[in-house]
């Protein structure tokens, strides 16, 4: 067993900041040392003076080589795994698709296939129920067995990954028997569809039309319609990737009720607006759904203080790349062909630590709590994952908080062809990352084995009320 000493760093957890020197066995956190505490012996001394030591973080939303439209998704494990490690970010959490026609568990398999082998960091899966049937409720418990606790439907994308109300709420009734959390994706598919058929029909086919057809009050009403069949069903609700500030004041009203409804942004949300889509089809490059809103309409407010405040739990990222050339191009001549998604993985860690150091948006206590602690709690993975305590996987990030960096698609490590966050400048340098003892980043380098990672068999959400 290798014995490792972070010494003179400011270690910081979702509840306390402290000078401490973490001392590491094999994978795992063996002690936390006070200054006044003399140095044991070790093999390998991380001088971390004037540096802050983060739990490794946690992406509780990512989309490596998955379909959408005619066009798959860049970042393969391999590739999507080192991108996140350069970022800090130790676990991901992605998502086998079951198609319409699919079996459930054969996704959940070849998903496995993909992952296993071929991930550089720690990862576990929700699952995707497209396809609502005997077979697949059936099939359901066998992926809660390879512990899998979380299951995604969508109320948008009629016709791919759309459920009816009926079917959302027939997988809330089995989520609700067993304390699985399902995740939603919401917005109203079929009123959706309807303003794109008018807009193609009267030749609106840019970029920005993709997002003038998705407005804000669809999102909101759809999170409305699923917290409400979750208050009918008695399952944990978690909505995914939000946008719009009507679906902060959903959640919001639901945790007063006392329902176990939860909420995720993601930094595209807070950082980019709707005015990136209005430059002809460049615009393209920032295509997600939800999609990115004007923020004079107090969105973005909205999800910082949703954030900060506690009506929102979790930051996660949706990191779903597509290249512009030969991938989002599928759409030049009509919106509805470009791929949805947005490269962010490996910024999403770096981008809050900003947010905390620079922009003064939240403590670096809430910072952690947001991108690492709760996720590892609403997941299933806390202690394990999420925090520095002694027993927990040795998962850390150690970060130069006097230290700039410039994002752009010249330098960073996601496959894909340009940055939605290009020449954007942070605070804070990610130098060292660890996972479960080993150092994956050092002084800025990959270092670390390309099959690391190891699959996460979870439990369930320790977050509920
Ligand atoms: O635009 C997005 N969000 N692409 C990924 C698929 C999804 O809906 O999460
Ligand atoms: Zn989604
Ligand atoms: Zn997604």
């Amino acid at each position: 067993m290798t014995r490792k000493l972070i010494t003179g760093g400011t270690v910081v957890t979702a509840t306390e900041t402290m000078r401490a020197d973490v001392l590491i066995d094999g994978e795992k956190i063996v002690g936390l040392l006070g200054a006044d505490v003399e140095s044991p012996e070790v093999d390998l001394a991380i001088d971390a003076t004037d540096r802050l030591v983060f739990p490794g973080s946690i992406d509780a939303h990512t989309h490596m080589e998955i379909p959408f439209g005619a066009a798959t998704s860049k970042d393969t494990f391999e590739t999507g795994t080192r991108a996140a490690a350069w970022g800090g970010t130790t676990t991901i959490i992605d998502f086998p698709i079951q198609m319409k026609g699919d079996s459930l568990i054969g996704s959940f398999e070849q998903t496995m296939a993909k992952a296993a082998g071929n991930s550089a960091i720690d990862f576990g899966f929700h699952q995707i129920v497209g396809d609502v049937n005997e077979q697949s409720l059936a099939e359901l418990n066998l992926v809660l067995e390879e512990g899998v606790t979380s299951y995604k439907l969508f109320t948008a994308y009629p016709g791919v990954y759309y459920s009816t109300d009926g079917e959302v709420a027939r997988v809330m009734q089995w989520a609700a028997g067993n304390g699985s959390t399902i995740l939603m994706h919401a917005e109203n598919g079929s009123a959706i569809d309807l303003l794109r058929e008018q807009a193609i029909a009267r030749g609106d086919t840019s970029p920005l039309a993709h997002a003038l057809t998705r407005p804000a009050e669809m999102e909101g009403e759809a999170a409305h319609r699923v917290i409400l069949l979750a208050e009918m069903t008695g399952a944990p609700v978690y909505i995914v990737h939000i946008s719009a500030k009507q679906v902060v004041a959903e959640i919001a009203a639901a945790r007063r009720r006392g329902t176990n409804a939860f909420g995720e942004t993601c930094p595209q949300y807070l950082y980019l607006e709707l005015d990136m889509l209005d430059q002809g089809f460049e615009g393209a490059k920032y295509v997600c759904s939800p999609p990115l809103r004007d923020p004079g309409e107090g969105h973005q407010k909205a999800l910082w203080q949703g954030l900060a405040g506690g009506d929102l739990q979790v930051i996660a990222t949706d990191h779903c790349p597509f290249d512009f050339e030969g991938q989002k191009t599928l759409g030049r001549n009509d919106f509805t062909q470009i791929p949805n998604g947005l490269p962010v993985v490996e910024h999403r860690f770096p981008l809050m630590v900003h947010a905390a150091l620079e922009e003064g948006r939240f403590s670096l206590n809430r910072m952690v709590d947001v991108s690492s602690t709760a996720p590892a709690k609403m997941f299933g993975l806390y202690p394990q994952k999420g925090t520095i305590a002694v027993g927990s996987d040795a998962d850390l990030a150690i970060v130069d908080p006097g230290a700039k960096v410039v994002l752009s698609a010249e330098s960073h490590h996601m496959n894909v062809d340009y940055s939605c966050f290009e020449g954007k400048e942070l605070t804070g340098r990610i130098e060292t990352v660890m996972s479960r003892g080993s150092i994956i980043v050092s002084d800025g380098k990959f270092v670390g084995k390309q099959s690391h990672g190891r699959y996460l068999r979870r439990g369930l959400n320790q977050l509920l009320q």
